[in-house]
């Protein structure tokens, strides 16, 4: 059975849903007519940007909670009737998680296990997303060394990518907590019968990214470039990722909500997949096209754990629900680029005033 009209009918609860994949998904579902509620403790200073403009623009359709999901009883209380949910709420970055492992413990695995036990019982969709982290460096895949990328020996991986049958192997506290997390809801799922679904994202990129140097490369790239700063690359910037348009994986969110009650219990790789990648050296000569000049780049030691290569295999994903990621590369960084030009408080200083007077972002120096 697929999402019904009763569903429906009772609100769309985002977990984080004033980050930058929340913002997108909210705004899509509160454009299909349905009432929207977004949970979110704003403790990154940009969501409360993104939270004024959902706000603005969508006065009646969103509600705005201002709650952190390590509190048990606020998400027993924002989910009481909803019709369904989608866990994005997270510590996002490595760096931060080595800085302070318990915080990210605290709000990214024990936040999860406080959504999943208020719906536990219940017949309610959820979507959780997950990470490629839980593959670790993926250090069993040979890989050659071209002049931009690196790439796989084995044609079977470059043609399809990293499927779910790679091996879990958590790495850093955020790969432990999130993969932890990834383990609890799809456990949750068998021993209590509930429709979870798990998408295991790659590198997500688009509008409403305020990406810096730990967390959403392409964005932060993009920011820096068209800032006129100069972009620091960490190794040899040969660095391979599948990147997707957020639109497409709000089309994902969208698809696993519906098909919840078929898809319960299984865990789906998200990503541009072979179709749509980049490395760090092709992005910069991407940005230079935009930006109309050459761009300066530094270059810095590779950082821990870093994966010099990790593209999604999306086919398991592809035939349950007949999504694809549709967006070429080059079409979703001009759109990012043109975003971060019309929006980004550095770019389009005349927006400033619409920024929220208590949590002006912290600009990344770069
Ligand atoms: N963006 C990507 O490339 C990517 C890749 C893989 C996985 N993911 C996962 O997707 C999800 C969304 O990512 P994003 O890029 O939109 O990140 P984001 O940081 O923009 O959004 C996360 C949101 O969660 C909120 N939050 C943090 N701690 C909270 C707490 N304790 N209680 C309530 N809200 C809290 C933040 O304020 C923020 O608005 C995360 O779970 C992330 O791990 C993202």
């Amino acid at each position: 059975m697929t999402t019904t009209t009763r569903d429906v009918a009772k609100p769309c609860v985002i977990f984080g849903g004033a980050g930058f994949i929340g913002t997108n998904l909210a705004a899509r579902v509160a454009n299909s007519g349905r009432k929207v509620r977004v949970v979110d403790n704003l403790a990154r200073p940009t969501s409360a940007f993104n939270a004024a403009w959902l706000r603005e623009t969508y006065p009646t359709e969103i509600e705005i909670l201002r709650g952190d999901v390590r509190d048990p009883q606020l998400v027993e209380d924002a989910v009481a009737d909803a019709g369904a949910v989608v866990h994005l709420a997270a510590q996002v970055a490595v760096a931060t998680s080595l800085v302070d492992p318990r915080h990210d413990l605290d709000v990214n695995l024990i936040g999860t296990f406080n959504v999943l036990e208020a719906l536990r019982g219940r017949d309610v969709p959820l979507v959780f997303a997950s990470t490629n982290q839980v593959y670790g460096a993926l250090h069993g895949v040979p890989l050659k060394e071209g002049a931009r990328r690196w790439e796989p020996t084995s044609d079977l991986v470059r043609l399809r990518g990293v499927s779910e049958f790679a091996p879990l192997q958590f790495s850093s506290p955020y790969g432990c907590s999130k993969g932890a997390a990834d383990q609890y809801v799809l456990d949750h799922a068998r021993c209590f019968g509930m429709p979870n679904v798990v998408l295991r994202m790659s590198c997500i990129y688009g509008p409403h990214q305020f990406g810096n140097e730990d967390q959403g490369w392409v964005s932060h790239f993009t920011i820096a470039a068209l800032a006129g700063d100069p972009l620091t690359i960490h190794g040899d910037g040969k660095q391979v990722r599948d990147v997707l348009y957020v639109d497409d994986v709000v089309d994902a969110c969208l698809e696993a909500i519906t098909e919840a009650r078929v898809l319960s219990g299984r865990a789906f790789n998200i990503g541009g997949s072979p179709r749509h990648t980049s490395s760090l050296l092709e992005l910069v000569e991407s940005l230079e096209t935009i930006c109309g000049r050459n761009l300066e780049v530094r270059f810095e030691p590779a950082r821990t754990g870093d994966q010099r290569f990790y593209v999604s295999d999306t086919h398991a994903f592809e035939a349950a629900t007949g999504w694809a990621p549709r967006i070429p590369v080059t079409t979703g960084v001009r759109a990012l680029a043109d975003w971060v030009t019309a929006h980004h408080p550095r770019l389009a200083p005349n927006r400033r005033q619409s920024w929220p007077k208590q949590s002006q972002p912290r600009w990344a120096p770069s």
